[in-house]
């Protein structure tokens, strides 16, 4: 039986803190990180996943930890990305092709492959992502728990990199059933940076777009200073993030209860308008004719922020009422869910 090669259309968001993939009923997040080799006990780990034990092999043979892994195991970590732009071209190419490898069937395959890009990285950046991923590429993968080798051979075909908040600009168009380009704002708040791009005429206008830093870590690090002034004890931000998620108001510190609710409004609330005047800034720069009818507003803290950005967006006038922000329904992976959707037209366009 004759066997057509197949080609697969994946959508990445290649954030600071998070990478994303999907790629039809595969869908991955791992930490944007990459790290020192650091060997342990093998077989003793519970979690024997490719996805949290994954390692590779880099263009001079050494090992390298990617996502989890190096988050937890490694001396030397290196993120693919901060500030609000791709750091090493050669450790996201790196990363990259880990986890392909995490996708693939057989021993060979192709991919069309779009993928965002924090929104302050440049034109050169992005040129060199996109020469670096296209082509033929060996790679060596390891499974740090089993020991589990893997060695196969990708050829990418077609490549498009966009900023990531394009990735949910696209999906909320497709999904609203929208055809036409509206004037809207994305607002992708994550967790150390928040990306604001501005869409005319269905253009990423590029000086009505830029990035900073109050997202979901600034709001973990303010409760985390509000605790300690109140109860003298040290709770570190990173730990305060599951109460979040789970928005929890009473945590337990030092063995006591405490009410946080407070605090967590107060800094909500300050963050989000910092977001909004930055959004007011950025909207100057745009064509007076231009008309804002949506503001899309996702990434994780869609869910904290969501609801008092919708109420600032609308008293600062940005919006003529509240309903026209919208959030997608899956507000973390809906940037990777779009470019998903764009690599699969760029794939029946072959
Ligand atoms: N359901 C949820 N409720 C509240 N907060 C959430 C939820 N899901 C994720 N978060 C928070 O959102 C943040 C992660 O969001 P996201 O994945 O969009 O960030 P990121 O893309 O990795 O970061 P960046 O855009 O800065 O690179 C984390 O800080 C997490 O705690
Ligand atoms: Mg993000």
């Amino acid at each position: 039986m004759p066997i057509a090669p197949m080609t697969n259309a994946v959508g990445i968001d290649l954030g600071t803190s998070t990478i994303k993939l999907i790629s039809e009923n595969y869908q991955y997040r791992i930490p944007s990180l990459i790290g020192t080799p650091n060997p342990g006990w093998q077989g003793m780990s519970s979690d024997k996943s490719w996805l949290n034990n994954l390692i590779i092999e880099d263009s001079k043979g050494q090992e390298v930890y990617i996502g989890e892994l190096a988050r937890l195991q490694s001396e030397i970590r290196k993120p693919l990305a901060s500030e609000g732009k791709m750091k090493s071209i050669d450790n996201s190419l790196l990363a990259l092709k880990a986890i392909l490898s995490l996708i693939m069937k057989s021993s060979y395959e192709q991919f069309v492959v779009a993928t965002g890009v924090p929104i302050a990285t440049g034109v050169e950046e992005s040129k060199k992502l996109s020469r670096g991923l296209k082509g033929t590429h060996e790679i060596k993968v390891r499974n740090d728990a089993t020991g589990e080798a893997k060695q196969m051979k990708i050829l990418i075909e077609q490549v498009f990199i966009a900023p990531e908040p394009y990735g949910t600009y696209w999906h909320s168009l497709k999904t609203s059933g929208v055809q036409t380009a509206v004037d809207s704002i994305i607002v992708d708040v994550g967790h150390g940076t928040t990306d604001i791009l501005c869409m005319y005429k269905g253009n990423m206008m590029r000086a009505a777009s830029g990035s900073i830093e109050e997202a979901v870590d600034s709001l973990t690090n303010a409760l985390s200073r509000a605790i300690q002034e109140k109860s003298g004890k040290i709770i570190r931000p990173f730990d305060l993030m599951t109460a979040i998620e789970q928005g929890k108001n009473n945590i337990l510190v030092g063995g006591k209860a405490l009410d946080i609710g407070k605090a967590m409004d107060q800094a909500v609330g300050s963050i989000a308008d910092v977001i909004v005047d930055e959004s007011n800034r950025l909207l100057n720069n745009l064509p007076p004719d231009a008309w804002i009818e949506k503001v899309i507003v996702c990434g994780g803290g869609a869910y904290v922020f969501g609801d008092y950005l919708k109420a600032a967006f609308f008293e600062a006038n940005i919006v003529k009422n509240k309903e026209e922000v919208i959030m997608p329904k899956n507000a973390v992976m809906s940037n990777a869910l779009g470019f998903e959707q764009i690599a699969l037209t760029k794939l029946k366009k072959q």
